[in-house]
């Protein structure tokens, strides 16, 4: 029996897993497997070569009982962009969805009920099979779509969170992958994360690599900022092009704000009245203070920047936290049409 109340955001064994496989030019029919396995040629090119993109949305039991997707549409189609820039196949968006569906169909059972804030977060994932030593593209993948219930990333919702400005690690490499979603972009921020969790910061925010002198974003979110009544969020080749953010951006037009997407200069986090990171995992996580340190590992902190007192939520996160999650849980009107209804 799971307890919806407590459940954090982990690898939860659900019931079944929808696969397909790109082989001779075509997908296969999704299928859906109650095998929590993968038989992998020991050459397959993504165990060498990294060579692997996911997506991740949250799926959601609404206040009168229908269930709603969270714009797949928008992660099929930055999973088409990853697939392109791997020279993977791409699972075509009806695929993603209709396989997306599948998943949650089939794994209904593990759908929190609405009222604990918790959903479903649905993580598609493609990645190369073929055994190839050679560094070039070779038409054969597997897709396939998996889900967890999951409740708050960070142990409770909306809890604000220390960050740190690592002065010795970057994300991105300018011109590189940092706007794709490949799983190599996160393998390399693991050490990272566990240095700064051990001293005490829950996320890590990266500068633009080649200057260092604009914010990109944090290791598992985009970044925002607000001041007098904007919201400001950097505009990057090296972000993640987030959807919770681009949501957000639109969520804080609807509430008469004004919206600022533009390279945002490192000492402007001085001028901030509240800063955040968004993300589907998170929704938003409030930063309590981000310290600067030329190097990850050494006490030396150069700079603090503060956002209230530590604990303490801005009004604005919190206004935008429940205007969003409540179009998600089906308590506030989608104008926008963001909900992808499943038929049951
Ligand atoms: N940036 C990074 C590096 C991420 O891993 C994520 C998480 O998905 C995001 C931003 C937020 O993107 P989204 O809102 O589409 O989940
Ligand atoms: C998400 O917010 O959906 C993410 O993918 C974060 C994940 C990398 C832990």
């Amino acid at each position: 029996m799971i307890d919806w109340k407590t459940l954090g955001f982990d690898a939860y064994r659900t019931r079944t897993v929808v696969v397909s496989h790109f082989k001779d030019g075509a997908w296969s029919p999704a299928q859906t497997t109650e095998t929590f396995s993968f038989t992998l040629d020991p050459f397959a090119q993504v165990l060498h070569y990294a060579m692997s993109c996911f997506e991740g949305f949250k799926t959601f039991r609404q206040k009168d009982g229908r269930v709603a997707m969270f714009r797949p549409d928008q992660n099929a189609a930055r999973m088409v962009r990853s697939a392109k820039y791997l020279g993977l196949p791409c699972p075509p968006e009806e695929l993603f969805i209709q396989m997306s569906e599948l998943c949650v169909k089939n794994n209904l059972e593990f759908l929190p009920p609405y009222g604990y804030g918790a959903s479903m977060y649905i993580r598609p994932l493609l990645f190369a099979v073929h055994p190839q030593m050679q560094l070039v593209p070779y038409p054969e993948a597997i897709f396939a779509v998996m889900c967890a219930p999951v409740g708050s990333y960070y142990g409770a919702y909306l809890k604000s969170c220390a960050a740190v400005i690592p002065g010795d690690h970057d994300r991105a490499a300018p011109k590189g992958s940092g706007s794709y979603k490949l799983s190599s972009n996160y393998a390399t921020t693991f050490v990272p994360y566990q240095i700064a969790h051990n001293q005490g910061y829950t996320e890590l925010l990266y500068l633009n690599s080649s200057t260092r002198e604009y914010v990109d974003e944090f290791g598992s979110s985009n970044f925002f900022g607000i001041r007098d009544n904007t919201y400001i969020t950097p505009l990057s080749d090296s972000v993640l092009p987030s959807v919770t953010n681009k949501t957000l951006r639109q969520v804080a037009e609807d509430l008469g704000m004004k919206v600022e997407q533009r390279a945002v200069p490192f000492e402007e986090l001085s001028s901030f009245e509240e800063a955040a990171g968004c993300g589907t995992a998170v929704v938003i996580t409030p930063i309590s203070h981000i310290d600067v340190k030329p190097k990850l590992e050494e006490p030396t902190i150069t700079r603090s920047f503060r956002y209230g007192p530590d604990g303490s939520v801005g009004p604005v996160s919190t206004k935008l936290y429940k205007h969003i999650t409540g179009i998600q849980f089906g308590e506030a009107e989608d104008t926008h049409g963001w909900c992808h209804y499943i038929d049951l």
